[in-house]
């Protein structure tokens, strides 16, 4: 028998039938509260939800709360004669498209990599033939341990989808990696693995973070780029069922699971990853990228011999979204620039859109306002239609909105 959100579906309508169905398996952590929030989310995103909690989850949230969220029955026990009655757990494992562990544990993880099945969550995941992603959150120790480590890459090499977890300060008083991803972050992740929007079958290249130009071996200029942006949109873009290119330059943000991130360093090396990469569908440029490079690398380092400081001859950069748009047969459909200005936005906004001969311009003020490198992102949108303003918002909401619109576009 199914589980009940699959029988209430099959029985209503053929509009419902298609509907996707993740099985959530809640393991313990602090970070399980997040669950909760992730677990609403993707209801409102119109994907059903069954919930399964282990021991330790139940530590953190009752199955009540699981269950008034998911609307379905929340599964605990691998001998309850009850569960059993109602479907095998081979057969709950089965019915899901998609096993997904928010937050996983160091325990959890380890588990799955050498098969161990004691308890009804882990038998579900050594029963299950559909794909699973886990969302780790632990320690930052535990997570940086060598075991963890071998661990999470043993799984990902059988296929398992990672979202690494966020670097901050934890529950226990430290600082590091190990904060569970953001809910929002979570959901991209489970779209785009569900790989069903408006996107799919589109290809887009999305180009990110700040270019490393080098000086000498040990100096290069750079900004304050994070890619927190670029990254979201990329993210953002594969949820909605978009096979994605992520080319970004050197940040300190995880590779977004579900999607082909190639890591650059200098803006010539991130032009060539692009034009590798075409045929494209859609190209959303916001990289940071350099203006200007060393018009020569030094081979050693660069010695004070203590007369006047150097001089630094510079050399212009290709503009790669300028080149995107002026491709020819190969220009994607649409091209989406970024524009970072500290004065005269919508001025500045209007005639670089013009200038770089793309269709969209996502313009940001990053003067002095923390957007450059921060969390958040106030945005004035240029499009054939004319401007928008978009207030103030967290960037993976920005991300989102932006990815909506592009979705809009190609309906
Ligand atoms: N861009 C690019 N290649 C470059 C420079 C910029 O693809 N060599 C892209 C950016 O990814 C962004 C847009 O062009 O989408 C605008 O970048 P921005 O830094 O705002 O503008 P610049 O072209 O550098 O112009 P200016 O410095 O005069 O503002």
């Amino acid at each position: 028998m199914l589980p009940q959100p699959l029988r209430r579906h099959r029985r209503h309508s053929c509009r419902l039938e298609a509907v996707k169905q993740i099985l959530l398996i809640v393991a313990g952590g602090i970070a399980a509260y997040k669950t909760l929030e992730l677990v609403r989310l993707a209801t409102k995103a119109g994907i059903g939800v069954t919930a399964v909690l282990t021991k330790s989850g139940a530590q953190f949230v009752t199955p009540l709360s699981l269950q008034a969220l998911t609307g379905s029955k929340t599964y605990q026990d691998l001998f309850s004669l009850t569960d059993e009655s109602e479907m095998g757990h081979i057969e709950l494992s089965r019915a899901a498209d998609l096993v997904v562990i928010a937050p996983a544990t160091a325990n959890i993880l380890a588990k799955m990599t050498v098969g161990l099945a004691d308890d009804l969550a882990s038998t579900l995941l050594l029963a299950t033939d559909k794909p699973v992603l886990v969302a780790p959150a632990m320690n930052v120790r535990m997570w940086q341990h060598p075991a963890t480590e071998a661990n999470i890459n043993l799984l990902k090499q059988r296929g398992v989808l990672v979202v690494e977890p966020n670097e901050g300060p934890m529950a226990c008083g430290e600082y590091g990696p190990g904060r569970l991803a953001e809910p929002l972050e979570i959901l991209s992740a489970i779209q785009a693995a569900l790989n069903d929007g408006p996107l799919r079958g589109k290809h887009a290249i999305v180009t990110s973070g700040p270019t490393h130009e080098p000086i000498d071996p040990v100096r290069f200029i750079s900004n304050y780029s994070s890619g927190r942006q670029g990254h979201a949109i990329a993210a953002a873009l594969a949820a909605l069922g978009a096979r994605v290119t992520l080319i970004s330059g050197p940040v300190a943000l995880p590779d977004p699971p579900g999607l082909t991130t190639i890591r650059v360093k200098t803006a010539c090396e991130m032009q060539s990853a692009v034009q590798d990469a075409l045929p494209a569908d859609i190209a959303v440029c916001a990289a940071a990228v350099g203006d200007w490079r060393a018009a020569a690398e030094a081979r050693h380092k660069i010695k004070k011999d203590g007369g006047a400081p150097p001089t630094l001859a510079l050399a212009e950069n290709p503009d790669i979204l300028a080149g995107l748009s002026a491709s020819g047969p190969l220009r994607p459909l649409l091209v989406i620039g970024f524009a970072a200005e500290t004065e005269k936005l919508e001025e500045h906004a209007v005639a670089k859109r013009s200038r770089k001969g793309c269709d969209w311009l996502v313009a940001n003020n990053v003067g002095g306002t923390g957007i450059m490198g921060g969390n958040e992102n106030e945005v004035l949108l240029l499009t054939e239609a004319g401007s928008e303003h978009w207030n103030r918002m967290n960037k993976l909401a920005v991300a989102q909105r932006l990815a909506a619109k592009i979705g809009d576009y190609f309906k």
